[in-house]
């Protein structure tokens, strides 16, 4: 079993990829082989709107035509048996290279006929992994649910299951002393990177190990 993994954080040894590291680490007990590609080390854009991939007769039906260093992630993300996502939380939603990816990795498999029916290669389990900044009683409170929610059923109807996962109250810095952060209590912020991140990583490890053996014929529900 082949599982990917993409980074949407600018940080390839912080909050996002830890978590995203541990997912890899449960599915790897369970057998799997993995691997995590950080997105900002790519070159690409968004959905340039071409809808080369809604052609009828077109050779790129059902894949996005633009050629760029996100193409071969795009194909093999097709090929894998099972995808985690993970981006940090940025103004209320995915960081902007986690919504480019979004956009290109998504919408050739969505087909503009009634009920939008998907048309991807492969089912397989996935997963949404956010880290952010906010408490977890602001979620509802700041609508972050709503777009988790959205992009998880997009993810669902896509590939036919998906399963969300978030890290709240994140540790932004090791050194909060040396950044103007009044916002927020530094030692609460250190007592919480060492006390609850752990756990949110050994939730982020049963999820890989899901992933690497789902239950069969039962789709992996959302967990929010
Ligand atoms: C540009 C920027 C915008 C952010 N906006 C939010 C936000 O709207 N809500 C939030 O909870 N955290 C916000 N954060 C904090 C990050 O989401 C949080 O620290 C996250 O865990 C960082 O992930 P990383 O360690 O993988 O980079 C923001 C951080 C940055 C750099």
């Amino acid at each position: 079993m082949n599982i990917l993994a993409f980074n949407a954080s600018p940080r390839k040894k912080w909050n996002t990829a830890t978590m995203l590291a541990h997912v890899l680490d449960g599915a790897r007990s369970k057998g799997a082989e993995c691997e995590m590609i950080h997105l900002y080390d790519l070159a690409y854009k968004g959905c340039i709107s071409c809808f080369e991939c809604k052609k009828i007769g077109g050779k790129s039906y059902g894949r996005c035509a633009v050629k760029d260093e996100l193409a071969p992630v795009l194909e093999r993300a097709a090929r894998a048996d099972a995808l985690v996502f993970g981006s940090p939380v940025y103004f209320g939603t995915e960081s902007g290279e986690a919504r480019s990816f979004l956009e290109r990795l998504l919408f050739p498999f969505v087909t503009y006929t009634p009920g939008y029916q998907a048309i991807a290669p492969k089912k397989m389990p996935t997963a949404l992994i956010y880290t952010m900044n906010v408490k977890e009683e602001a979620l509802g409170q700041l609508g972050y649910n709503t777009f988790m929610n959205r992009m998880q059923g997009t993810m669902a109807r896509v590939f036919g299951s998906c399963e969300v996962l978030t890290a709240t109250d994140t540790c932004q810095f090791k050194d909060y002393g040396k950044y103007l952060t009044t916002a927020w209590d530094a030692a609460a912020k250190a007592k919480r990177r060492e006390e609850v991140f752990p756990q949110d990583c050994a939730k982020a490890y049963a999820l890989g190990e899901r992933l690497a053996a789902p239950q069969a014929g039962e789709p992996i529900r959302g967990a929010m």
